[in-house]
């Protein structure tokens, strides 16, 4: 079996911080965000792994080959155009067609995919889906599947009578396995999206396709400000757990200034007398100047926080500068190299 994961999107909704980092490669806590999908892949032996490109292919490429040894043979495929979901993974077959385990690149989960292989084997499918439950599916594609877990609908961003006549909760949660007979389904060199033609096609066909529900596992869509956030306090409350958190980067932090246990630290951060930083992720080489306070945030790399500044529910990308005694927001995300000025609210 091998792996596939979609990372050619552009990332829209994560700008400003997807204008220099393509999302694929967002750092989430301090890793290339590929690493944790690279990592639930080689946990159930999956080390033959595609990663399809369309947006910034160099720098993704750049940013994985500098990541040391993934444990796994990585092969980039780089589309001509952007070839849709669906597209994209008629695209990279290569031969011999195989079963394929195919990864939307912004999903943070720690799922155990032996129990979805197990699954798909068991119903003798050709393709499977993984579901997740939400609360408020009308954002998403709903999938409403059977009491024997056969798919039977999808609905993307449904309306409130839709969503009461299905009577389902369960998103698509970007995670497929797919025999090679869905291959045939998608012409080649085609725009093609799995949600609006592939899987309505499986259906058509009455392929036999099934919907496996992540409900008691960790799943997440890293694919906006907000949710790439929620994912480092996740795992900084201990939410996610099952991935390694490199704490023990060297930093020189005053001995008068605050770092909560919670919070990590890169290689190199700077951490002035007073100042404190209380459950946030900061990148490698950020200082922060006397007095300043950093709370429930993520900066990234070389960003400086000056003196009394103030940084809470904030996401700054690389190299920014916060002025002295500047408030950041919540809310607020910055893109790389944004400077705000000394006093100013932002
Ligand atoms: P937004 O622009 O914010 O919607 O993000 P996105 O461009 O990543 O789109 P979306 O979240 O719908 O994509 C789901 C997954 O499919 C992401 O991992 C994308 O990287 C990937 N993807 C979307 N379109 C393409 C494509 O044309 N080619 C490839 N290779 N991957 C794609």
């Amino acid at each position: 079996m091998k792996g596939l994961i979609l990372a050619g999107g552009k990332g829209t909704r994560l700008r400003p911080l997807t204008v220099f980092t393509p999302k694929p490669v967002v750092p989430v806590i301090n890793k290339p965000f590929l690493l944790y999908q690279i990592e639930v892949l080689r946990r159930v032996r999956i080390t033959d792994i595609t990663l399809s490109l369309s947006y910034q292919p160099d720098k993704i490429e750049g940013v994985l080959n500098e990541a040391g040894d993934l444990g796994a043979k990585v092969h980039f495929i780089t589309e001509p155009n952007p070839m849709g979901t669906g597209g994209a993974y008629r695209f990279a077959a290569a031969d011999p067609r195989e079963t394929t385990i195919v990864f939307n690149g912004d999903i943070l989960t720690n799922c155990d995919l032996k129990k979805m292989i197990g699954f798909h084997k068991a119903n003798k499918a050709e393709a499977t889906i993984a579901l997740t439950p939400v609360e408020d599916p009308s954002r998403y594609g709903l999938v409403a599947s059977g009491p024997s877990g056969a798919v039977l609908e999808f609905l993307e961003k449904p309306k409130p009578e839709e969503l009461q006549r299905v009577a389902a909760n369960t998103i698509n949660a970007g995670i497929y396995i797919l025999e090679p007979s869905i291959l045939d389904l998608i012409p080649e060199g085609e725009n093609r999206s799995f949600e609006y033609n592939v899987f309505p096609d499986i259906l058509a066909r009455k392929m036999p396709f099934f919907a496996y529900v992540i409900d008691k596992e960790y799943w997440r869509d890293i694919g906006t400000p907000e949710s790439y956030l929620s994912a480092h306090m996740d795992f900084l409350n201990g939410t996610l757990t099952g991935f390694d958190i490199d704490r023990d980067a060297r930093s020189d932090v005053a001995t008068a200034a605050t770092v909560d246990r919670l919070s990590v630290l890169g290689e190199g951060c700077v951490i002035k007398p007073s100042a404190r930083v209380l459950n946030s992720v900061l990148g490698p080489g950020v200082h922060v100047e006397e007095k300043a306070v950093v709370e429930d945030s993520v900066v990234w790399s070389h960003s400086r926080i000056s003196n009394f500044a103030e940084v809470r529910d904030a996401v700054i990308a690389r190299s920014c500068y916060i002025g002295r005694n500047a408030v950041v927001r919540p809310g607020t995300v910055l893109g790389d190299k944004a400077s705000i000025p000394d006093y100013s609210k932002a």
